[in-house]
């Protein structure tokens, strides 16, 4: 594939999304460190309303989630479709509102959710003005992909695509069918469902959102990355399409694990239970077939920073879609439900897989965006590597003690038949374990921070690569 293509390809949106998501990543993983400091002092919400945990809380995950990694989706979705189809992106004026619609977005999130303004469904807490918005910017994003892969010169269709076709198509409908609401005011809305039924419409849409959004998505990723970053073709190109249709098909019914013990008719749970266990076999095999990718070039790992984040985002991707369909499991769940190790197992898939393989991806192509030969220091690189990789390690190893702790205190009985512990001394028990996720957060932020000085250096740098540097054009 050429890399010298001045006009042949639109990096200018790629380069504004690349940036945008170290920026917000930062933005997101500081309200995520101020509301784990929350939890250890409550003072630090100043008795002020928009500072309070329950209302930064969706911020911290709005913007982790939407903003950070969806501008990294956007980013590595137009490099991808574009390089492996060799032709530039469909529909201009349509790139560009993505663009922009979508940090609108982003910017009337940050303005609404600390004002207090919320359907109050998680991952979707936005109200109807900006739903309409976001359904817009989608439909747009939807047609310049699918519209880009239409008109490719490639005969076939890359893995890489297919997995950010599933994941585009499946959150717009995921979006139109969970927001459906009663507006009100400008500001307030009502779900269109009720009850059991508006629970099992919001946890068919929160599991598939983790499925397509923070899965499908970031799979398109490592099957780009990292056979480019490794320099070996994937390991199977077979096990591929395999992957992805197990995966997306078994996606869809696992929501039910979500509302355990719950109103939801018992079958339905079960389902849920059984399409976890299920999910297993298609998870592992995607992983596989990244993690076996690197046969024979498993020395670059000693070299290559980037080429470590790419795989030490799949073991965790292993490790969080090995831990949930055991989470899932009824008896489990019993202990694991609204306990800390919930938090913990999200946050190895966030911080450990989306994040980390998110991190890979923008340093292996800032330096082609901005026509440069390198990174500005890989040694940075590799000290952002550390810090992340201890950061994710001290969270989540902190919430899996203090999940436990919770869960067997909880349950734990008297002989007559009174519980032993109050709420309040599961709490003092969690103390020690929040203070170290604070610690393990500013560990990954500060990596972070890392990063952007050296993007920042990368681009005024005067390094440029002589093949690359028109391409920055
Ligand atoms: C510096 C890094 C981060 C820190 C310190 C952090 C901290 C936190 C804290 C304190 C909570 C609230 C937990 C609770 O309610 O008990 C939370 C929730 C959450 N965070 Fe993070 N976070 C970080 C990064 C991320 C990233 C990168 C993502 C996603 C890509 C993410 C996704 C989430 C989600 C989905 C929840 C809600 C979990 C649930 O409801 O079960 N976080 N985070
Ligand atoms: C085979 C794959 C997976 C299965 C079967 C699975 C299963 C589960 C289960 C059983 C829960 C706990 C539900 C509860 O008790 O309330 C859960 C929560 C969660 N998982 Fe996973 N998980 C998988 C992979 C992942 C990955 C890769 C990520 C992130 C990238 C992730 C993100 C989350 C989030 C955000 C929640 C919290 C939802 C909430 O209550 O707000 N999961 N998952």
């Amino acid at each position: 594939m050429s890399e010298t293509t001045p006009d042949t390809y639109n990096y200018k949106v790629v380069r504004q999304f690349a940036i945008m998501t170290v920026v917000w990543g930062i933005v997101g993983m500081a309200v995520g460190v101020l509301i784990a400091a929350q939890l250890v002092w409550p003072a630090l919400n100043f008795d002020t309303a928009w500072l309070s945990f329950g209302r930064l809380r969706p911020l911290h995950t709005n913007a982790v989630i939407f903003a950070f990694g969806g501008c990294a989706l956007f980013s590595t979705s137009y490099y991808v479709v574009q390089r492996t189809c060799q032709v530039r992106l469909f529909a201009e004026p349509l790139v560009k509102f993505t663009f922009w619609g979508w940090q609108a977005v982003i910017v009337l999130a940050a303005i609404t959710l600390p004002m207090g303004l919320t359907t109050a469904k998680e991952y979707a807490e936005l109200e109807w003005p900006i739903d309409i918005l976001i359904t817009l910017v989608w439909v747009s994003y939807a047609i310049v992909f699918l519209g880009t892969v239409a008109k490719r010169k490639t005969p076939h269709i890359y893995v890489g695509n297919w997995f950010y076709m599933a994941f585009i198509i499946t959150v717009a409908v995921l979006h139109v069918v969970n927001s459906a609401e009663i507006p009100v005011t400008i500001s307030k809305s009502y779900s269109a469902y009720a009850g059991t039924v508006d629970a099992m419409v919001q946890w068919w849409y929160g599991h598939n959102a983790v499925g397509f959004f923070l899965t499908a998505g970031f799979l398109g990723i490592m099957y780009y990355f990292v056979p480019k970053q490794a320099e070996r073709p994937i390991f199977s190109y077979r096990l591929s399409v395999v992957h992805f249709w197990a995966l997306i098909a078994t996606y869809m019914w696992a929501g039910g694990h979500h509302l355990h013990y719950s109103a939801l008719p018992d079958w339905t749970q079960s389902v849920g239970m059984v399409m976890s266990l299920i999910l297993l076999a298609p998870s592992w095999g995607g992983m596989i077939n990244g993690m076996m990718t690197l046969s024979g070039a498993w020395h670059k790992l000693r070299t290559d920073p980037v080429l470590r984040f790419l795989v030490v985002s799949l073991s965790f991707y292993g490790m969080s879609t090995f831990e949930g369909p055991m989470m899932s499991i009824k008896t489990v769940n019993a202990l694991s439900h609204n306990t800390d190790w919930t938090i913990g197992h999200v946050h190895a898939g966030a911080l450990g897989w989306v994040a980390m393989i998110s991190i890979g991806a923008v340093y292996h192509m800032i330096p082609k965006l901005f026509g440069k030969a390198s990174m500005y220091s890989v040694k940075l690189i590799n000290t952002h590597f550390w810090l992340a990789t201890v950061g994710v390690v001290l969270y989540i190893a902190a919430m899996w003690v203090n999940g436990i702790l919770q869960g067997l205190m909880w349950r734990a009985v008297n002989q007559d038949g009174t519980l032993t512990y109050s709420f309040v001394e599961s709490l003092e028990a969690s103390y020690f374990g929040y203070v170290v996720r604070v610690i393990g957060g500013i560990f990954f932020l500060a990596g972070m921070l890392v990063m952007a000085y050296n993007v920042w250096q990368t681009v005024r740098s005067n390094s440029s690569a002589p093949a690359l540097a028109s391409s920055a054009a």
